[in-house]
């Protein structure tokens, strides 16, 4: 077992800005591990940063650590069962209400029930209700974590925007060597600052974002659309959301989310609706593939097959939104996308100049594995004077989050 030092804890425990995290809500569930006694320590630092924590444990962990220390180190009860009814509120509910959700030590066990949307115990419960950021530290022995599928189930909550903070390596519980010991508490109150400090980055920013393929009728039952799935556009509308921004998806769907959603089926309706919020927020993101052609004339009936063995519709120009909002020159900041299939970076150079927005982010829509309607992408952000940023391929997730970070920094 590993020993820290007592000078060590103390050592930790003074070296904390008193109101670091004043008035933050932290919640902390311990699974069965024997690095559970560690939290203990945890729940110090962020008492001694002004935070209220509150502490969540699955029945296991209380083999390892007991209700009595984590209630009189927290100074709030510790919750343990999803019977136990104390308030009106359901209690994975109620605790949901906190700022972030730090799962530690979390174990084999619980990351895949998490990673599978199993809720068989309050933690869990908590857990899949929880919309704020939670952290998963795990810990366990080395063959446990090297097993296959629990590097699956970590790739899956990675994917989903779980944050994880690995393990160590380094001599462990059951008397071997490797990797799966836990981070040490002031390694786990960093990251958990940091994501806090990141969540708030956009705070006080009101962000428009435009998602999916626009759909232009032909007539009651047909249309002409593409393949946008709408899943960047949502990725950096979730992200946007978390990082404290008030977002507005402006999608040609209705989309789920803790953020206004306008439908918007066609282009001219995304024109209007975009333009009518213009100056009301600090920028807009144009994830949306437009169609660049409408119909001349929508038939109000179905059009009849007739003897002829072609057809001729005729098309007409839509509004350039992205171009007709940058050349107003409102202090809102405009990023334009940049769906191409061949010579990317020079097309984007050309079109960044032509549309006039501040950014661009460009990908190559004729890989299969990026772009178009799949979970991942790699971009190059290219800025008005031409400089040219690559995010390598990663979900769409994380390349949303990068986007923001770089247009924001
Ligand atoms: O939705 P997914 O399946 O997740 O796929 C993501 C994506 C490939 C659709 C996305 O990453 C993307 O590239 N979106 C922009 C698609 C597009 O229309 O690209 P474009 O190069 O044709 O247009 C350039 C920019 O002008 C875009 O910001 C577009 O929104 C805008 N535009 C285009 C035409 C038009 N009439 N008005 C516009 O505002």
């Amino acid at each position: 077992m590993l020993y820290l030092k007592p000078e060590f804890v103390t050592s930790i425990l003074l070296s904390y800005n008193d109101t670091m995290l004043k008035g933050k809500n932290i919640l902390i569930g311990i699974t069965g591990g024997i690095a559970a006694y560690k939290i203990c320590t945890l729940i110090r630092l962020y008492k001694k940063s002004g935070a209220n924590v509150r502490v969540v444990v699955t029945p296991n962990a209380l083999n390892f650590v007991t209700k009595l220390t984590l209630q009189s180190l927290s100074q709030n009860e510790v919750f343990s069962d999803c019977f136990e009814i104390n308030d009106y509120k359901p209690e994975h509910i109620a605790l949901t209400e906190s700022d972030i959700f730090i799962i530690a030590p979390a174990s084999a066990n619980t990351i895949g029930k998490l990673a599978n949307g199993i809720c068989d115990n309050l933690l869990l419960s908590t857990a899949c209700a929880f919309k704020k950021p939670i952290l998963i530290v795990p810990a366990m022995n080395t063959n446990m974590w090297e097993n296959p599928f629990v590097q699956d189930n970590l790739e899956k909550l990675k994917n989903c925007g779980f944050h994880i903070l690995e393990p160590d390596s380094g001599f462990l519980a059951c008397g071997t060597n490797g990797t799966g010991r836990m981070r040490e508490p002031d390694e786990i109150y960093d990251k958990s600052v940091e994501i806090l400090t990141k969540n708030n980055f956009l705070s006080g920013k009101k962000i428009l974002i435009t998602a999916g393929g626009t759909k232009e009728k032909i007539d009651p039952v047909r249309y002409i659309t593409n393949a946008s799935s709408g899943k960047m556009g949502i990725a950096l509308a979730r992200n946007a959301q978390q990082m404290g921004a008030e977002v507005t998806l402006v999608s040609t769907f209705n989309a789920d989310g803790d953020f206004e959603n306008i439908v918007t089926p066609t282009a001219q309706e995304m024109e209007t609706t975009v333009k009518s919020k213009l100056n009301e927020v600090d920028c807009v993101i144009m994830a949306a593939a437009v169609s660049d052609f409408r119909v001349k004339e929508y038939s109000s009936q179905k059009i009849k097959k007739t003897s002829s063995d072609t057809m001729t519709l005729e098309l007409v120009k839509n509004p350039d939104i992205l171009k007709e909002i940058s050349d107003l020159k409102t202090n809102t900041k405009i990023i334009g996308f940049c769906a191409e299939s061949e010579n990317l970076i020079e097309n984007a150079k050309e079109k960044i100049k032509a549309k006039g927005c501040d950014f661009l982010i460009a990908n190559d829509i004729s890989r299969k594995d990026i772009g178009f309607n799949s979970d991942e992408n790699e971009v190059y952000i290219l800025d008005k004077a031409l400089n040219i940023k690559k995010l390598d391929k990663d979900t769409k997730n994380n390349i949303a989050k990068r986007i923001l970070e770089e247009i924001f920094e």
